[in-house]
């Protein structure tokens, strides 16, 4: 069968997660491996069968220039993010990147013209929106069962206690807050640096394709840093981005990483439209919700909808995230290999990135509204926002 040949990079905890997942899924080969921290190298090779014929890289541009890498998996965590997908893509590899996009409207731009330019693939592996009760709500949406969508909510409160915010730059070891005293070797991470509405693909991905839409105008709102949860920590506790679809829907999505939460179910969300209502639960013991105004009930009823999917083949079963880490990688796969096309295709991607962007963008000018541009190749790409020489 044919296996894409693929370099993964960034060795942190979630690019060991794929590099797990890869090896038992249909399709691929990985053939290199990349992390600057040399001390992340042994452990990232210590999960692969086939460690013997893996070659290890320090430099991203090395594996770049490594002919039988044809496709990169981008696990990196860093400004930076968006600018190594577009130099995958101009090198000549498909690019699988891990969430989100990029950090700057000038990275979404790039990714758009060197996918374009290389004719390679660029997708997204944003999985949520491939859970079970996402693809119920879609469904719901585009059978018009939910009228006209007027509101659309989501939120990410990615509260994993304090252990992501500082690392030893030599070992890539996380130090918690709570232990920074007897590691004076700790360094803030990137994490820190991040606006926490930039991670907002896994909202703005599965509720953009529920409602078959894209944002067009974004403003912010967020505390103030350092955290008020844990001030050693300099980043907000809360920020919030109100948009506006081009079909006229409003959506508030809320973001943070050191808000505690009670439990670990950190996503919610919900969609209203004027003949009725979806809601996500708040918590695991509880059930998802719809009303229907035709239903003559002013209750809401309590439904049955999870995360796995009842269509999942067994390959799905466990990869992660409810299953759903199965289907990015499917994604990406039948496109490399099969030229089928992406379902989060380029410009649905950055439709997941532009508006959480400029909605940190927002915050940092006193809550201005911004225009979010539309990447797609026409005559509505004209506002000025390309790089220079670059746009069409
Ligand atoms: N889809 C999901 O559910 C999910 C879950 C967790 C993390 N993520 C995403 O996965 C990515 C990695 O997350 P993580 O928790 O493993 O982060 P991490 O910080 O633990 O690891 C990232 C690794 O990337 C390396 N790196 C940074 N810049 C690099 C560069 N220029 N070249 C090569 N390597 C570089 C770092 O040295 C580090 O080892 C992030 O983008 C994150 O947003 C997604």
């Amino acid at each position: 069968m044919a296996e894409i040949q693929i370099g993964l990079v960034g060795l942190g905890g979630r690019g060991l997660g794929w590099l797990k997942l890869l090896q038992r899924l249909k399709g691929y080969r990985v053939v290199a491996l990349c992390d600057p921290i040399v001390a992340l190298h042994e452990r990232a090779l210590a999960v692969l069968e086939n460690r013997a014929e893996v070659r290890r890289y320090q430099r991203y541009e090395d594996l770049l220039a490594d002919p039988q890498v044809e496709a990169v998996a981008l696990c990196v965590r860093c400004p930076e993010q968006g600018a190594l997908a577009a130099e995958a893509l101009l090198a000549g590899k498909h690019v699988s990147a891990e969430v989100p996009a990029a950090h700057s409207i000038e990275d979404c731009w790039h990714i758009a013209l060197a996918a374009e330019r290389s004719g390679r693939i660029f997708h997204l592996a944003e999985q949520t929106r491939y859970w079970g009760f996402v693809e119920r709500w879609r469904q719901l949406v585009s059978a018009g069962r939910l009228g006209k969508i007027t509101f659309c909510e989501g939120q990410y409160l990615g509260y994993y206690g304090t252990r992501q915010f500082f690392q030893d730059p030599a070992t890539g070891q996380f130090c918690p807050v709570e232990d920074l005293a007897r590691h004076p070797e700790a360094r803030p991470t990137w994490l820190q640096g991040m606006q926490p509405i930039h991670y907002l693909p896994h909202e703005l991905g599965p509720m953009l394709k529920v409602l078959d839409d894209r944002v067009v105008e974004v403003v912010g709102m967020g505390t103030d840093a350092p955290s008020a949860a844990h001030p050693q920590i300099h980043q907000a506790d809360i920020q919030v981005a109100l948009m506006k679809t081009e079909k006229g829907a409003v959506l508030r999505l809320a973001a943070g990483f050191t808000q505690p939460i009670p439990h670990r179910d950190h996503h919610w969300y919900q969609v209203m439209g004027t003949g009725g209502c979806v809601e996500w639960r708040r918590a695991n013991h509880e059930k998802a919700k719809v009303w229907l105004a035709d239903s003559g009930s002013t209750e809401w009823e309590e439904v049955d909808w999870g995360f796995a999917r009842e269509d999942a083949p067994e390959e799905a079963r466990n990869s992660g995230h409810g299953d759903a880490d199965y289907y990015v990688h499917a994604a990406f796969c039948d496109a490399v290999l099969h030229g089928r096309p992406l379902e989060l295709d380029l410009y649905r991607a950055l439709d997941t990135a532009a508006p959480a962007i400029l909605a940190a963008d927002s915050i940092a000018e006193g809550s201005r509204p911004r225009r979010v541009p539309d990447f797609r190749p026409g005559p509505q790409r004209t506002l000025g926002q390309a790089p220079a020489g670059e746009a069409d």
